[in-house]
């Protein structure tokens, strides 16, 4: 099918803006790595297992994991203030969500698995970026996980799906107005761990945004191997 649709950049529809993946770039943690969609940058570290405190809050059964999202001051272009906030709370909570399913914790009781997720550079898709990160670095640290995870914001122009919005295409508003779509997969499996919706889309045209994440998934999951190859063959 010919690709009519006209982006704000130029990319066909399914297309990921250039993609960046590089592990090891923080030396104090146990693990790091920074993704970057394009103008998105975001940098994951690990610290962990270490022993839980407050005690109270200790599980003899298993690990937990804490993940900590934030969008830093000059990331973006109204300088946001800095501290936590109602989204940056959401979106570590989703984060932490979307990275479980694939980590087995039960050999660490008592103990937490710390991942600090900071966006560097935003232009939307911050919350992909960083899933994509930590699941990057958790794998640096040594985490027994049974996968990666890979993460994408698959959108809507009007009426057309596309992969990886950039900020200028989140905000458009004409037409059917703006959709925003996250998600995250265990990497090539059908496995989703986290899908959100902000704005509105037709139930039958789900379909297409699963195809559309399923392909750009795939693309995401190359660029981490590389990647984490790149560290183990050092
Ligand atoms: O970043 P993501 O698409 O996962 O989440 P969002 O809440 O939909 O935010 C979309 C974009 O809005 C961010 O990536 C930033 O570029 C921008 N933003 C901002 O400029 N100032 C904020 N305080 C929050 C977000």
């Amino acid at each position: 099918m010919a690709d009519k649709l006209k982006r704000i950049d130029g990319r066909k529809s399914n297309e990921l803006r250039p993609m960046t993946a590089k592990v090891g770039v923080v030396p104090n943690a146990d693990g790091s790595a920074m993704f970057a969609f394009g103008n998105t940058i975001a940098i994951a570290a690990v610290y962990g297992p270490r022993l839980l405190h407050p005690q109270h809050m200790q599980n003899p059964a298993t690990g937990i994991l804490r993940c900590n999202y934030d969008l830093l001051s000059f990331s973006v272009n109204d300088r946001k203030k800095p501290g936590p906030s109602r989204r940056s709370q959401e979106i570590s909570k989703m984060t932490e969500w979307a990275l479980l399913p694939v980590l087995d914790l039960k050999e660490f009781p008592n103990t937490v698995i710390d991942v600090q997720i900071y966006i560097i550079q935003a232009d939307a898709g911050t919350r992909t970026a960083g899933i994509n990160a930590a699941s990057l670095a958790l794998a640096h640290a040594g985490i027994p996980m049974k996968n990666l995870v890979c993460s994408v914001a698959i959108g809507k122009q009007d009426k057309d799906i596309v992969t990886d919005l950039t900020k200028a295409e989140e905000d458009f508003e004409g037409g059917e107005g703006p959709t925003d779509f996250p998600l995250a997969k265990e990497a090539n499996t059908n496995e989703f761990t986290l899908i959100q919706l902000d704005g509105k889309i037709p139930p039958e045209r789900v379909k297409d945004v699963i195809e559309f994440a399923n392909q750009a998934c795939d693309e995401i999951y190359e660029v981490q191997k590389k990647a984490l190859k790149e560290v183990v063959e050092q």
